[in-house]
């Protein structure tokens, strides 16, 4: 019989958030995130800046943490880290931290699949519904975008995922060629909130299956704006809100029409979604029609779980400690790591 309370520590630095979190089970007590600011006038994360700067959070982050879960080290039941995927230099922090603190308070370490935590994520106890399975897990950021199959808990097919840019650096490098600063995502986001979606036309790319491709949209943007500024050198200012609307409007379709194809090729109707780009309010609407269109159930968790953080690390922490499925001191970081 498993004791009745597990305190997690758990440990998530794979780009340029670095994050500690506490779990008691299922249950969040502290979710500490510490963005690093020092790539915004580089216009991306820097690998190199990321891992300094992890180095520089990841103290005074875990102990913000375990001061905020009321905590004392000797509480702990084991250590949760990310091992993979990601920038290398910023998981081998992360990675070496876990590995020390877990040997110091002899411990057992978990080592944690970055884009199964996106994913399992939904199943932090905050009192929602959550996904039954089998489910279907659009996971969409900065860094990553797939459709993947959910099993259970531990078993997943990634059904479609993207063979150039993220859905995020979509974002991100349009707002970019349109003057807004980094991360241009939630400003597209929230100029497109005032624009026409359909003033003007991008061309969706044609990728076979459920894999998606980005890189197509954002030259066709730059194109686009190179011609109409040759014109009207105001053209971006004075559009810049139906520039936006259009640019979402792609991306959205592109998504939404890869999502409706995974749906219809499984019969699944239960849609996960997860990454910062779930805080976009289009993605948000597009999903609110298909559940009553499309008879879709769909799920979205907190925003502080969607984006980059250490909580969703600890509950596959808490459901592997569960499986005793430990891992050893031996274990390196792993930045090319498939679900
Ligand atoms: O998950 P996240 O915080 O970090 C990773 O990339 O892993 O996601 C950040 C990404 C950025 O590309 C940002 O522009 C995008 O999510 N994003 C948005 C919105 N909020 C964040 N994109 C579109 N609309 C938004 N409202
Ligand atoms: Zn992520």
């Amino acid at each position: 019989m498993k004791q009745q309370n597990i305190y997690i520590l758990a440990i998530e630095s794979s780009c340029d958030d670095t994050s500690a979190a506490v779990l008691c089970n299922n249950k969040v007590l502290s979710n500490v995130v510490a963005t690093q600011k020092v790539h915004e006038e580089y216009g991306g994360v820097v690998p190199e800046l990321a891992s300094r700067a992890h180095q520089q959070n990841i103290v005074p982050v875990v102990h913000q943490a375990l001061l905020k879960a009321n905590i004392v080290k000797k509480q702990l039941d084991a250590i949760a880290f990310t091992r993979g995927p990601g920038l290398l230099g910023s998981l081998l922090v992360g990675t070496s931290f876990a590995k020390s603190l877990a040997l110091g308070l002899q411990i057992p370490l978990i080592e944690v699949n970055h884009m199964q935590a996106h994913i399992l994520a939904h199943f932090i106890d905050e009192g929602q519904k959550m996904p039954e399975f089998p489910f279907l897990a659009l996971t969409i950021s900065g860094g990553h975008t797939q459709i993947v199959l959910v099993k259970n808990h531990f078993e997943m097919e990634i059904l479609g995922e993207t063979l150039d840019d993220a859905v995020g650096e979509a974002f991100d490098k349009s707002a970019k060629l349109l003057g807004l600063p980094y991360p241009g995502g939630p400003l597209v986001d929230k100029n497109a909130q005032k624009g026409n979606e359909k003033a003007f036309i991008f061309p969706k790319p044609k990728v076979d299956g459920l894999n998606f491709s980005f890189s197509g949209l954002k030259t066709s943007i730059l194109y686009f704006l190179q011609r109409n500024t040759a014109q009207d050198p105001a053209f971006i200012t004075s559009h810049i809100n139906d520039i936006c609307a259009s640019i979402q409007f792609t991306i959205l379709e592109i998504l939404m029409d890869k999502l409706k194809k995974a749906s219809e090729s499984t019969g699944i109707k239960q849609i996960a979604i997860g990454g910062g780009v779930a805080a976009n309010s289009g993605i948000r609407q597009r999903l609110s029609d298909a559940e009553k269109e499309l008879g879709w159930k769909t799920f979205i968790p907190k925003f502080e779980y969607c984006t980059d953080n250490a909580a969703m690390i600890g509950i596959v922490g808490y459901l592997k400690y569960l499986n005793d499925d430990f891992a050893k001191q031996s274990i390196a970081a792993k930045a090319r790591y498939v679900i």
